[in-house]
Order: C-alpha cells, then structure tokens, then sequence
C-alpha cells in the first residue's frame, strides 16, 4: 500500500508548486498582496468544472457554518469557497507533502487561513475522531484508492450522525479498456475505477441514507469540449491545470474526454446522509 500512495504522490507532484503559481500570477500582472480566490480558481479546484461544479455542491444542501473536512483536498480551492461564501470551518487532508503545503500558503495569500485548516494523510486512515464533522466532502479521489470499503467506511465514522456526505467523482460505465495517462493516473496501476453502483452498495451498507444522485457526464464533456477547443486555438493559459500537469495536459484530457464521449466513464455527483 505504501508503494501505491508513494506512486500517486508522485503522479501529482510538481515542485515548488506553490512559487510557480505566485510567479505566474505576477506575469499575469496581479497584486501579490492582493490575490482573490477568483484569482486562482482556475488551478486550485482539480476536477472536471473546476470551481463551478463546487459552487452548485456546496449550495446542494444548508452548509452554512459547518464544519467541512474535504478528503482529498487536492490544493484546497474547493476548502477555501466553504469558507469564504458559506462561513464552514474546512479541513482539508490529502495525501501528497507539496499539496497540502501549496494549499496551506494559498489560503494564507488569499486570507482565508483562519478557516482552513490542511493536513497530510491517508483518506484510508483518517486521524480524526469519530462524529467530528458536520460535513464530509470529496471529489475525484476515489480512483486513486484501491480499498473502497475502508475508504467509506472512515468518511462515515468521522461524520456525526444527521451530517452529509458529498461526492463529485468518476465511475467506470462500460467494459472496455481505459487509455492512460488521465489526470488522476499515468497508468493502469495508479487508477481503480469502479462502477457507481458499486459505490452506492457499500454506502447502503454502512447505513447512509440516499438523498440524492446526478449524472455529470454531458455537463463534463461540454466543459472539455470547450476547454480543449480554447487550448487548441490559443495555447496553454498562464495559470491552468497546465502548470500542474505539463506537456500531459492535452493527452491526459483527450483521454478523458473520448471515454466519457464513448460512455465508458462517467462522472457523478450525490449526497447522502448519516442518520
Ligand atoms: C484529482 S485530485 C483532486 C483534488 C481535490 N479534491 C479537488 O477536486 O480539487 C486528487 C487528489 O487526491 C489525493 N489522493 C489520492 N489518494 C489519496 C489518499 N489515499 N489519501 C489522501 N489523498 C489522496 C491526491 O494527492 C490529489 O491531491
């Protein structure tokens, strides 16, 4: 297990991360001491509709104050718009160093440390308390853990009972073989699709009740379409997912793209509740 989660840290890791986004936004002319979260909306949110997918979560349900943890925090965009439109307290926890301190120096710049809270971890082994969150939040970090049941099994204990759980992630759909690289994996051994069906068995296992489920395929594919369109004509922007994923940006988004066209992926989003 440890050589996986060395292995996707890898996957996702890109040196003074945080440097390069300062760097970038001052080529784009912007004020230092003066950073909005618009400012970098485009680079912290890593899933497919950025900052857009987590406006329409984080306003799905009343979240206003809670305490929030997002497992996977990834660079913490998704942390730091709870905090700053719904008032929550956030953790984030994520697996990779440079992440997480990415994530902490970003809320610092845009000043919203004292409501986001980062920390280095295992989603497998949460080290939280039992019923310590009002909320808990993922998306697309699934494909990146082999152990599903323990997985959902750790985002239930640490929710309080009545609290939410919210997830924006992708599913295998048909039965062919899934190209690589994809944004999450550089290949077949760092990703571990599964079925949404799948998922839901284990959540109704674990005793969460079903609120609500939504297919986010064909919102996904119009993002793509669109982005991909604008990288074509006008090359990479100067502060993207690009400055995260390189020269692989466009294979990995193609692959993507063509599966959740084909119908071999999809994207979902839902909510359940722990009674
Ligand atoms: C595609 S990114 C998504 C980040 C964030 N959720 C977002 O949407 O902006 C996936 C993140 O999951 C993290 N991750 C993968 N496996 C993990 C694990 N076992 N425990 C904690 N984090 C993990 C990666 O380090 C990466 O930051």
């Amino acid at each position: 297990m440890e050589n996986i989660n060395q292995d996707i840290e890898n996957h996702y890791h890109k040196e003074g991360l945080f440097e390069e986004i300062i760097l970038r936004l001052t080529e784009k002319g912007i004020d230092i001491n003066n950073v909005s979260r618009a400012d970098i909306s485009a680079i912290d949110e890593l899933h497919v509709r950025g900052a857009a997918v987590s406006e329409e979560l984080a306003h799905s349900i009343d979240l206003k104050g809670a305490h929030v943890l997002d497992v996977g925090c990834g660079l913490g965009g998704p942390c730091r718009l709870l905090a700053d439109e719904l008032g929550c307290q956030t953790t984030g926890i994520d697996l990779s160093k440079e992440h997480i301190r990415t994530a902490t120096q970003l809320s610092r710049l845009v000043k919203l440390d004292d409501k986001t809270t980062f920390v280095v971890g295992n989603a497998t082994q949460l080290p939280f308390n039992d019923n310590t969150f009002d909320a808990v939040w993922t998306q697309h970090v699934q494909m990146n853990i082999p152990d599903k049941e323990k997985f959902y099994t750790e985002i239930f204990r640490v929710l309080k009972p009545g609290g939410h759980f919210l997830y924006y992630d992708i599913f295998k759909s048909g039965k062919s073989e899934i190209s690589y690289p994809m944004p999450w994996a550089s290949n077949e051994t760092q990703s571990f699709l599964i079925q949404s069906t799948a998922m839901e068995q284990i959540l109704d296992d674990l005793g969460f009740t079903k609120i609500q489920s939504k297919n986010q395929t064909q919102a996904g594919v119009d993002f793509f379409e669109h982005m991909i369109a604008r990288l074509k004509a006008f090359g990479p922007p100067t502060i993207g997912i690009n400055v995260l994923m390189g020269e692989s940006t466009q294979p990995k988004l193609m692959n993507l793209l063509d599966h959740l066209k084909q119908g071999e992926l999809i994207i979902q989003s839902g909510i359940y509740k722990k009674e």
